[in-house]
């Protein structure tokens, strides 16, 4: 059976990017597939987090994860520092991971602009830890967005090294996954490409968000003084609207704005009120279920535990074969 992975770094509060670029395959694949889901908190450390944000935050992506419909009984879903295991097979793969190719690497090269005063090596080997998650469990496809693209494909190349070095076709290739489609990329509110939690409130919808912040978020959305010719090219902003009606908005909805743009009578006031209505009505029962949630720390934790208990037993395998492959002592 195809194992499926993918994790989320707990940097903070999920929102709608994090919803379609990766959760939403996830809710489908877990009633068919042998799938993991993880909280990436290893990861956050490279931005140096207190230890009061890091475990607020690691629960509050439990929370969400779960509010959003992963199921603890068909998926694992655990924390990713509660299977150490990790770490070995990060260690592992760095000595077969070159300096050069991860100095290249996009995520690498926007840190050091973002953070030019916390450049540490977790920043540069980040990739070797997220290809030693998703080879732990031996992950065939990794449901992500497309901001993950280059490490899933620096992933398939510490695999592959590893499987000639040694000789075998030990690890799987993983691949980057949408349903049935191109990989998404959710934009902001203000006008960027992409919806992030380190961009800025204004340009996040986060699932927890009462629909009164819904609402005033996306009224203040960056717009323009409206088309002036019949078929005018969108800006990226007024072309962000549209993308983000796509995911929540139903046909006839996105016809009747699309129709109104291109014969320049639009008035975006209006299509603004009716992406809030619409965000807030699929984001609703979400948010619900996580202020539920928010009530029973003790279920959260032994979610956590039952979740630990499964990888842990899938890293141990893993890391035990690898072991041996690599020619250390077994007994
Ligand atoms: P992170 O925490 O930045 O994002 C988590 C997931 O959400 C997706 N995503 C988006 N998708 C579409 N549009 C957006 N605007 C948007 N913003 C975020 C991301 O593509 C991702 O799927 N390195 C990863 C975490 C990670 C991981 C892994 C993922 C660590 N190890 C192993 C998969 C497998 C990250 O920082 O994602």
């Amino acid at each position: 059976m195809e194992i499926i992975l993918s994790g989320i770094r707990s940097t903070g509060q999920l929102h709608l990017g994090n919803y379609f670029g990766a959760i939403r395959n996830f809710v489908k694949l877990q009633h068919t597939h042998n799938c993991y889901f993880f909280i990436a908190d290893y990861h956050s450390l490279t931005t140096h987090p207190t230890p009061e944000n890091l475990q607020a935050n690691v629960t509050q992506v439990l929370v969400e994860y779960l509010a959003s419909g992963l199921d603890p009984e068909k998926a694992t879903i655990y924390i990713q520092s509660d299977v150490p295991e990790v770490c070995e097979l990060y260690l592992l793969l760095t000595m077969n991971a070159y300096v050069g190719e991860l100095e290249r690497c996009t995520s690498f090269k926007e840190k050091i602009r973002k953070q030019p005063n916390n450049v540490n090596s977790g920043l540069l080997t980040y990739p070797v830890l997220m290809a030693a998650d998703i080879l732990l469990h031996k992950a065939h496809k990794v449901p992500v967005g497309k901001d993950q693209e280059q490490h899933l494909e620096m992933a398939r190349t510490f695999a592959g090294r590893f499987n000639r070095l040694y000789n075998n076709d030990y690890f799987p290739s993983p691949k980057a996954f949408n349903f049935g489609d191109a990989l998404v990329k959710i934009p902001g509110l203000d006008g960027s490409t992409k919806m992030g939690k380190s961009e800025g409130d204004a340009n996040a919808i986060y699932l927890a968000d009462s629909e009164k912040t819904i609402h005033k978020k996306i009224m203040r959305a960056v717009t323009d003084s409206g088309p002036e010719k019949p078929n005018q090219e969108k800006a990226q902003a007024i072309q962000n609207l549209f993308d983000i009606m796509t995911v929540v908005s139903d046909k006839q909805t996105i016809a009747f704005f699309e129709e109104a743009y291109s014969k320049c009578t639009i008035r975006y006031g209006d299509m603004k009120k009716q992406l809030a209505a619409d965000v807030y009505k699929f984001i609703e029962p979400i948010g619900n279920r996580i202020r539920e949630l928010n009530q029973k720390p003790e279920f959260i934790r032994e979610v956590a535990d039952y979740g630990a208990e499964k990888a842990r037993k899938s890293a141990r395998k893993t890391i035990s074969e690898v072991r041996e492959i690599i020619g250390f002592r077994t007994v």
